[in-house]
């Protein structure tokens, strides 16, 4: 079905073929060929998928904003009148220079500073300096209509404080975009609480951007490459799990802490190290919150991962920069109503995670190696045949199911 698709669409990447084996192979050229990477841009980013900003806790007062990215566009999040949040490109309506040059901060209304343009906290032009001209002279025709140069808005959808956008201006309703089994593990950690801020870390992976979405489908390699998850128990192959393959490329990774404790399963794998020890378990020790026993992590394409384990929470939002290099952003947050020692508990299970985290530092340097693999080797295939060759819903971890789930919808979308 998916070659009758690409026969009877004019194929954008016309020199590319996708390997027959189909959504079980997938070609090393898709982590390096940069007109794919221009089309991916086009199709998913800035098309009419619902993409992560930022949390409404970053902006928590009017005039507060967030710079933020939707592939490589930057855009900014802005709390303006009523609390309600705009989203608009970080992009002068006049002569495409950036209006704000800073991460985060709060403003009256923003200045372009080359030609001091000024817009409301809406993005609504309201003012051109010199637009009646000077002593009768120059200045704008009479007719420019600053309703019709402001900074273009994009559509904004809030759930449970957080924020995302799309450039599509009617998009599918997020909860549609997301599919039910997405968009309940979203409410599940997003159940309408307010949110509270708890810090940021940021990395820069030399990696193709999709390698993090996959390695995100990949429950298979996070009971073997990490030594920490498996040791202390917070994430094994022996545990009960489901790989649910989403909607419009998302998934759903569930898992269960165990504890610590040597099965027959656990003893097969190497980096079950039962001679290591922690001098302080704290960051091992998790205290139960979610009555389902549930670890989660949702793959939500083609902008965020979020992820919830032990008592940490975390966005994980991809921003790729070309084929070979993307930026992780790593927002870790609370609930406003967490007591101290949840709270304390929250920071210090983030140890588990951002660039020199103890399980995801392996994840940055195994990613580099794939496209140090994938460089110059546009000939042969990814085999991703583990778990079987189908993409259905699966009750294990030893399964790449979530990976061809991935690429049979990427495919559809590539037209490829
Ligand atoms: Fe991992």
């Amino acid at each position: 079905m998916e070659h009758t698709m690409a026969a009877v669409a004019a194929a954008p990447i016309a020199n590319r073929h996708w390997p027959e084996e189909g959504w079980t192979r997938v070609p090393f050229w898709v982590y390096t060929d940069e007109d794919l990477y221009q089309h991916e841009l086009e199709t998913f980013f800035y098309g009419p998928s619902w993409n992560y900003v930022a949390l409404e806790c970053e902006i928590p007062e009017r005039g507060s904003y967030k710079r933020s990215w939707i592939g490589e566009r930057q855009v900014v999040v802005v709390r303006g009148e009523n609390d309600a949040i705009h989203v608009w490109e970080n992009r002068c309506a006049h002569r495409g220079a950036r209006v704000c040059w800073k991460n985060k901060g709060k403003e009256e209304s923003f200045t372009c500073p080359y030609h001091q343009w000024n817009y409301a906290l809406d993005g609504k032009l309201q003012g051109v300096p010199l637009k009646r001209g000077v002593l009768k002279k120059g200045g704008m025709p009479s007719d420019f209509d600053n309703s019709q140069h402001g900074l273009r808005p994009l559509s904004v959808h809030v759930e449970g404080g957080s924020i995302w956008a799309s450039f599509s201006e009617n998009p599918l309703p997020f909860a549609e975009y997301c599919g039910e089994d997405v968009i309940v593990n979203i409410r599940r950690q997003f159940p309408g609480k307010k949110l509270k801020l708890l810090g940021y870390n940021r990395q820069l992976i030399p990696g193709n951007w999709k390698l993090y979405f996959e390695n995100l489908k990949d429950p298979y390699h996070a009971t073997l490459l990490h030594s920490f998850l498996i040791t202390f128990g917070l994430w094994r192959a022996d545990t009960q799990s489901e790989s649910i393959p989403g909607d419009s490329g998302h998934s759903v990774m569930v898992s269960r802490n165990v504890g610590r404790k040597k099965t027959d399963a656990a003893a097969e794998i190497a980096r079950f190290k039962e001679a290591l020890e922690l001098h302080d378990l704290d960051t091992v020790t998790p205290r139960t919150e979610f009555e389902d026993g549930k670890v989660v992590a949702i793959t939500h394409f083609p902008s965020v991962v979020i992820h919830q384990q032990a008592n940490t929470f975390g966005m994980r939002h991809v921003i790729p920069k070309g084929t070979g290099s993307f930026e992780l952003a790593w927002t870790f947050f609370g609930y406003e109503d967490d007591d101290d020692e949840m709270t304390r508990l929250r920071v210090r299970h983030a140890n588990l995670y951002g660039p020199a985290g103890f399980v995801a530092m392996e994840d940055g340097e195994v990613l580099s190696e794939s496209q140090l693999g994938a460089h110059h080797y546009g000939h042969r295939n990814a085999v991703v045949e583990m778990g079987g060759r189908d993409v259905e819903k699966q009750d294990h971890m030893v399964t790449e199911v979530l990976i061809r789930a991935f690429y049979k919808h990427y495919r559809k979308m590539m037209r490829i």
